[in-house]
């Protein structure tokens, strides 16, 4: 029988999963809010809908009779795609409303490790009450990351001792209007994500990889739903001792453990501290940007995963190949408080060279592709090192310039690299 699959979700991380479908014997339809010209290329058909409406969401895989369903962001997750999916009896790849509360509620998340004594977890305590927080903050001794409780595209979180004062702290949790807050332990050390793909019990996990959420270069600037990426050949970082890694996978199987019946990915956000990882957070999916780095790597078929998770048998061992991989986001001028939109993308799959070209938030117009107010496209390069990837890379964004774009040329720099292995070093020292 030929698979018929419909994903979900139309960013960067859908273009590398539709890419990773593309070339097996399936039939890929997609559905996202924005036509992404990239998802559009591959598939067979592409639907603009708003994928937070389940019923329309329903009501297309039920159109082109799809036998799996891929969720690619969280919000349809949030909203309960995959329970309106299932009840269609349409398999979806992905956690039921219920498991996502593990990335869409940072309160249950922290709770629900304390509960099952997950390794890993910060001090924390979860509030609904503004007095109560900035209590806690007066009181608590030693820094605290103040963070709202729902989803906030990563954009949410205010750091003390790193980003704000106490006083401003107080100010963001006032005057923020978010009713409900995590405020916990300010973790010092280095992040790193680690992906599973996850169902019928099995935990297949992806090599690490850094991610940076600061809008610019050297760190400094608000978060952003993550500016770039990269990952070294192998399962670890550079920055990483022997051990880190499987630390961070023994986190992950817990979880998965402890919450029965997940399926779908589990991405964990882990800050290496000197006392060993620990959780920043879980998302219930793959990450944007770290899908591109894991998915142009992964030799298993992502098609073999997803049939072996929808007929309920053990998930095949996953093969890598032994590649370092970069990806640098070119995003709109002034992302991403300010972006503006309706700069030219003057580079595509041809001129990127050995780069591949994912897109995001893009405007398909006659006369070419423009950008809007969220990330626009990625590049990314796959060789032997981290540094020729990152020059990989930096040859196609030479290809497409800079106007109307900001792009962290510093990810994946040896510069860089290099203070996160130094930074690392000082903290083990200390
Ligand atoms: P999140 O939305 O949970 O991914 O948080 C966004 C960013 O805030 C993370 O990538 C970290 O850089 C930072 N962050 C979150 N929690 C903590 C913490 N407990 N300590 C230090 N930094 C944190
Ligand atoms: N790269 C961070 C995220 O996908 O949430």
């Amino acid at each position: 029988m030929r698979e018929i699959v419909l994903l979900i979700g139309g960013g960067g991380r859908e273009h590398a999963i539709a890419r990773s479908l593309a070339d097996s014997e399936v039939d890929l339809y997609a559905c996202a809010g924005n036509r992404n010209p990239g998802i559009v290329s591959l598939a067979n058909g592409f639907e603009t809908l708003d994928t937070t409406d389940t019923d329309a969401v329903v009501e297309y895989a039920e159109a082109v009779d799809a036998t799996i369903a891929v969720v690619g962001p969280e919000a349809p997750l949030a909203e309960g795609v995959v329970d309106a999916l299932e009840m269609a009896g349409i398999y979806a790849f992905g956690p039921t409303q219920s498991d996502a509360r593990i990335e869409t509620d940072k309160a249950f998340q922290r709770r629900f490790m304390a509960e099952n004594d997950i390794p890993g977890c910060p001090d924390f305590e979860t509030f609904e009450d503004v007095d109560a927080a900035c209590a806690f903050v007066d009181e608590y001794d030693g820094d605290l990351a103040i963070k709202p409780a729902g989803l906030t595209g990563g954009k949410g979180v205010k750091v003390i001792g790193d980003q704000v004062t106490p006083e401003e702290g107080k100010e963001y949790i006032r005057n923020s209007g978010y009713g409900r807050l995590v405020l916990e332990e300010r973790l010092v050390g280095e992040e790193f994500t680690v992906q599973a793909f996850v169902a019928n019990g099995s935990v297949r996990t992806a090599p690490a990889i850094q991610d940076h959420k600061r809008a610019y270069e050297g760190d400094e600037g608000p978060n952003t739903g993550g500016m770039g990426s990269y990952s070294d050949v192998g399962t670890d970082l550079p920055f990483m001792d022997d051990g880190d890694y499987d630390r961070a996978v023994e986190i992950i199987e817990a979880t998965v453990d402890a919450l029965d019946e997940y399926k779908g990915i589990l991405y964990g956000q882990f800050m290496l501290t000197a006392d060993g990882p620990k959780v920043i957070e879980f998302n219930a999916r793959f990450g944007d940007p770290e899908a591109m780095n894991t998915l142009p790597v992964l030799e298993t078929e992502f098609l073999d995963v997803l049939i072996a998770a929808r007929n309920g048998e053990a998930l095949p061992d996953l093969s890598y190949s032994e590649h370092a991989t970069v990806c640098k986001y070119a995003v709109p001028e002034g992302y991403p408080v300010d972006p503006e939109a309706g700069a030219r993308v003057a580079v595509d799959e041809e001129s990127a060279g050995d780069a591949l070209v994912f897109y995001a938030s893009v405007d398909e117009r006659d006369d070419g592709i423009y950008t809007t107010t969220s990330r626009s496209f990625a590049v990314v390069g796959l060789a032997d090192s981290i540094a020729e990837a990152e020059s990989i890379a930096e040859d196609a964004l030479s290809v497409a310039g800079d106007e109307g774009l900001h792009i962290r040329h510093d990810i994946g720099t040896s510069k860089l690299l290099q203070r996160r292995i130094d930074h690392m070093n000082e903290l083990r020292e200390t």
